[in-house]
């Protein structure tokens, strides 16, 4: 714990155990050096996903994609990647025998084609999975859901509950033990399926869903670095998962779903989906359960949910966080380009500790 300069009164501090991040979007090359520092500062282990181009489809890749994001972590920086695969129509269940064997594989990403950023490669059709679905219940190996239909002609912001009764509902009941993640939930539909779901399906919720809804997509203009998907929904929908991040079940966890787009790439005719949180991760859930007078439920939710249901040991280590206003830059370096950070230019009510651990 901090001490005051002089002595004073002890500052408003939240000391944590370590918390992870169940889902995050690290990309590669310089981008990667540059973003992964966020995490690691923050996170002991997070969970990263495989949407490179190319994407991360074998075991061997993801062995290659963990040595080049632990190669791009600041020197004595304590972080544990955890990878997952990417699947497609075309994997085979041996290659997640390969991956549970490697032991660095920790789930299996399933991208409806077409659903998202980087997508394409993605399942054109679920029943083509059942195989490989069937090995991954066999070995306890996750399926890490982006559960939204890529059918155009469901309205945008019906894409989540869509695929939540027609394929995610069906799926958990052909593979009763298979264990799920229903990722970055954004509906009051998805909260009440997850709660009554039969065990072994969990859900994550990232930050910004917890603490916008869909009006600042709209503020005064079009927005793009509020588009993600899926989008925000309404204020309901807001409060519905706000309640679930803070409730105490342990089927709900943190997971950022932070997705660094290079600014061009967003302040564009055709922006990309993705918001890039990585900087003030913790912060932010910080001021999301702090609106809800629950900062008490804040380390379960970040450092103990996500950890006892990927079946790894909580963190030994504390995070403390400072009630102490900050305001993130305009931009960061990302590689060759930059990136505009969510809050950019706007204070932040949280910060990390830093200098006194
Ligand atoms: C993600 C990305 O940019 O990789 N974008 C997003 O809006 N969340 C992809 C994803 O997780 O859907
Ligand atoms: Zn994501």
């Amino acid at each position: 714990r901090c001490a005051q300069p002089g002595g004073q009164a002890p500052m408003n501090t939240l000391t944590l155990q370590r918390p992870d991040d169940w889902h995050v979007h690290l990309r590669d090359g310089a981008a990667l050096a540059a973003v992964v520092k966020f995490t690691a500062q923050r996170f002991g282990r997070a969970i990263v996903m495989p949407n490179l181009k190319p994407a991360v489809t074998t075991a061997a890749a993801a062995r290659a994609y963990r040595d080049r994001i632990l190669a791009a972590l600041p020197a004595g920086t304590r972080f544990e990647p955890l990878l997952t695969l990417y699947l497609t129509d075309a994997t085979a269940p041996d290659e997640i025998d390969r991956a549970k064997a490697g032991g660095i594989v920790h789930g299996v990403k399933l991208y409806p084609a077409g659903a998202t950023t980087h997508s394409d490669e993605g399942v054109t059709d679920i029943s083509r999975t059942y195989r490989v679905l069937a090995r991954m219940q066999e070995l306890g190996m996750p399926l890490l859901v982006h559960g939204e239909t890529a059918n155009a002609d469901v309205d945008v912001f019906d894409r989540e509950t869509h695929f939540m009764e027609a394929q995610l509902r069906p799926l958990i009941e052909r593979f009763p033990a298979l264990r799920v993640v229903f990722e970055h939930i954004t509906t009051a539909d998805a909260v009440a399926f997850v709660a009554a779901a039969r065990p072994g399906v969990a859900a994550t919720i990232t930050p910004q869903h917890l603490l916008h809804n869909r009006n600042a997509i709209f503020a005064g203009g079009i927005r793009p670095h509020y588009y993600c998907l899926p989008i925000l929904k309404r204020e309901r929908d807001r409060q519905a998962l706000l309640g679930a991040a803070t409730g105490g079940n342990p089927r709900f966890f943190l997971g950022t779903d932070s997705a660094p787009h290079e600014r061009a790439a967003k302040q564009s005719a055709c922006c990309c989906a993705g918001m890039f949180t990585a900087h003030a991760a913790l912060e932010l859930y910080a001021e999301a359960f702090e609106s809800a007078g629950r900062l008490d439920r804040l380390e379960a939710f970040a450092g103990h949910f996500g950890a006892d249901f990927y079946g790894l040991p909580r963190h030994e280590d504390k995070i403390t966080l400072i009630k102490e206003s900050w305001t993130p830059p305009e931009t960061y370096d990302f590689g060759d380009g930059e990136l505009v950070p969510y809050r950019a230019g706007e204070p932040v009510a949280w910060r990390l500790a830093g200098g006194c651990a």
